[in-house]
């Protein structure tokens, strides 16, 4: 963000108390807030026992005797498909819709939570079949289908380890996850369906397995697209091997650590970072704060969380929270604007969408577009927006509660992140004073604080570091395979042997009334329409064309998107005259989407002779943002040649 942006934000003077009637009936009370002050491990382990099904009973809520690494209620088992599935079925619920899936051409899927739970063990037993067992590691790509959900949930039944890669990977970076963690079975689809056409998958699945050197026995291909695919020996059709198997399937328990999922994230560094997650304590936070946070009235609500599986909102907020509470959720495959830029509004028309959590780019792309838009459909059924990604521009929250929200919608800015697994800083509805543009406080249970460098709790207006004083349930128990990259990472840079904190990576601020005011990240991360992206990673995929000698890039600020990605490059002088440099910057932007994926493709690259260094040779990335957001270059004084920053703001003029 920029500064003038932080500005307003702090200026900010709306507030928006909630309304009698909302708090009547609100599932949230002020007593959560009371409970977890008095005894906050004793207020998690409620949460836990009313939230979940527990086959054997925990008596240990927290193990922390070995910090970073947390234990939480170690000594409980229990099965997180069945706390998602059968249990709502044995409740009496089975009849509910689980999911009104809804795919981009039209066509349409309604499951209830005993198909679910059908569909679910089928898949389980076949997944048994070829071999899956606990611990295993599944790797799935896929589109936004109800096979990704079934998918997920019968791996989490075997007690198997799942790691999601967004179907907008490169099967460079496919192969790169399902190496890390040795996969040994790939889920996947023929295609997708995405802007009105059929996007293949299969076919970088085939891309990444090509050498046949990976620990990937099978493939497990959903009939999705209908596009010709090549097949090989390891490759298996989900309607085959799934739709024969027995829908019986009982669900054994695991202990509470038994590990969930691997979800890759980019750090700082070029590796991305395969974040841990195990399953009583994720499952617990995640569907506390999804009750909570969203007012989930399970028998009358209907949620839709707009976000693809491929993330940690959709694991959270799609999969496991929404599943856990008995939700009926809507699930939509295609883009916002396909076929028509009414088509969100249409979908909350047709299901009486209630709760609706999306990313202020989302947002903000509807109100270029105009009202006109939103307003020729009913959205009258809507009580409780939410956002997630990026702090969300007061502008864009009035417009959000306005237009989609009939001006009385209360919304909640959810703060969180890949690796704490659930929601850690959020408005209650119903109980919280609004504020827009501030994610405003912890929830229950979750301690918050705001540092200054020397570690040293700053007070309003300053701002600081963000970090989490107190282990959480949802937190990350590590980083795949690297120990010590997790202590790195998050625990080195605040903690002291009496007290680990977990440094976020993101700036912040309190005000005078202690609301959290989030101010982007301080570490080489960028967050591209709410993604994360790291500068590094897409230096090296830049570096690794012929043609790159040296490359930089940096986040610049974006109306649309947040930040967007900018690249500077120097090409290697054989090459430097061979093309125009528009004609470099058209082949390194597609270079970088076919390395990485079509989210990390620069917005632009500059050909440029030289970088600006310090003397040391560390690049200032901080002078080239200013360069890529047209403002004044700043403090140049480092520079080894202060020469260089004139160089390159007379050639982008
Ligand atoms: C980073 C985490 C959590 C799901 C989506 C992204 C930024 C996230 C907010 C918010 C301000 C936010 C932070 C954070 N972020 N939500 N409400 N206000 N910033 O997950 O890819 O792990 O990224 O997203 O910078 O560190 P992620």
């Amino acid at each position: 963000m920029t500064s003038n942006s932080i500005d307003s934000l702090l200026h900010e003077e709306r507030r928006f108390p909630p309304s009698p009637d909302f708090t009547e009936g609100s599932v949230a009370s002020p007593a959560l807030y009371e409970q977890a002050k008095a005894d906050r491990l004793a207020f998690w382990a409620d949460r836990a026992r009313e939230q979940l099904h527990w086959h054997t009973p925990f008596t240990q809520t927290l193990d922390w005797s070995n910090p970073p690494f947390a234990k939480w209620f170690a000594d409980g088992t229990l099965n997180v498909a069945y706390n998602c599935l059968d249990r709502h079925v044995l409740a009496g619920n089975g009849d509910r819709v689980a999911i009104h899936w809804e795919g981009e051409p039209g066509d349409t899927r309604t499951l209830t939570y005993a198909e679910l739970t059908s569909e679910v063990s089928k898949a389980a037993n076949a997944l048994a079949a070829l071999g899956i067992g606990q611990g295993d590691r599944v790797a799935i790509y896929l589109p936004v289908i109800p096979e990704a959900v079934i998918a997920m949930l019968a791996v989490a039944r075997l007690g198997a380890v799942h790691s999601v890669v967004f179907g907008g990977f490169s099967a460079e970076s496919l192969r790169s996850r399902i190496d890390d963690a040795s996969a040994k079975l790939v889920i996947t689809a023929d295609g997708g369906w995405r802007k009105g056409k059929v996007f293949p998958l299969k076919p970088a699945v085939d891309a990444a397995l090509a050498d046949n050197a990976s620990t990937v026995e099978h493939v497990l291909v959903v009939r999705r697209g209908e596009n010709d695919v090549q097949w090989n020996e390891r490759d298996l059709w989900w309607h085959e091997v799934v739709s024969s198997a027995s829908a019986e399937h009982e669900a054994e328990a695991f202990e509470a650590e038994n590990p969930l999922f691997i979800l890759y994230t980019s750090g700082t560094t070029g590796k991305p970072k395969g974040i841990l997650h195990t399953s009583g304590g994720y499952l617990t936070q995640a569907s506390f704060t999804h009750k909570n946070v969203f007012d989930l009235h399970p028998e009358k609500d209907v949620y839709w969380c707009t976000a693809d599986v491929g993330w940690i909102t959709g694991h959270s907020y799609v999969v496991y929270g929404p599943l856990a509470n008995g939700a009926t959720q809507v699930l939509y495959e295609g883009t916002p604007d396909t076929p028509h830029p009414g088509r969100w509004w249409e979908i909350i028309e047709k299901y009486g969408v209630t709760i609706f959590y999306t990313a202020p780019t989302a947002i903000r792309s509807f109100m270029k577009l105009g009202r006109e838009i939103p307003d020729g459909f009913d959205l009258s059924s809507i009580r409780v927006l939410g956002s997630v990604g990026e702090p969300i521009n007061p502008e864009a929250w009035i417009w959000y509660r306005d237009v989609i929200g009939a001006g009385k919608a209360p919304i909640v800015d959810t703060w969180w992140q890949t690796e704490t697994g659930a929601i850690m800083i959020s408005a209650l509805p119903g109980i919280t004073t609004l504020k827009p543009g501030s994610a405003q406080v912890p929830i229950p249970g979750i301690k918050i604080d705001i540092l200054g460098e020397d570690g040293t709790r700053v007070d309003p207006p300053q701002g600081g570091l963000l970090v989490v004083s107190e282990p959480w349930p949802s937190m990350l128990r590590g980083i795949w395979g690297d120990p010590e990259r997790f202590a790195d990472t998050y625990w080195s840079r605040f903690s002291t042997p009496e007290a680990y904190k977990y440094f976020a990576g993101d700036g912040a601020h309190v005000d005078a009334d202690g609301d959290i005011w989030l101010l982007g990240r301080v570490d080489d991360v960028m967050n591209v329409s709410g993604h994360r992206l790291s500068t590094t990673e897409i230096e090296s995929a830049l570096v690794s064309h012929p043609i790159v000698a040296e490359a930089a890039v940096v986040g610049a600020a974006d109306e649309q998107t947040g930040q967007a990605v900018v690249a500077f490059v120097i090409l290697r002088s054989e090459h430097a005259d061979a093309q125009t440099p528009d004609e470099a910057s058209t082949l390194l932007r597609a270079h970088v989407a076919s390395a990485i994926g079509a989210i990390a493709r620069p917005r632009q690259v500059f050909v440029v002779t030289e970088l600006p260094k310090t003397r040391s040779g560390k690049i200032m990335r901080r002078l080239l943002q200013d360069v890529a957001e047209g403002r004044e270059v700043g403090d140049t004084t480092t520079l080894a040649d202060t020469a260089v920053m004139q160089i390159i703001s007379d050639k982008l003029k």
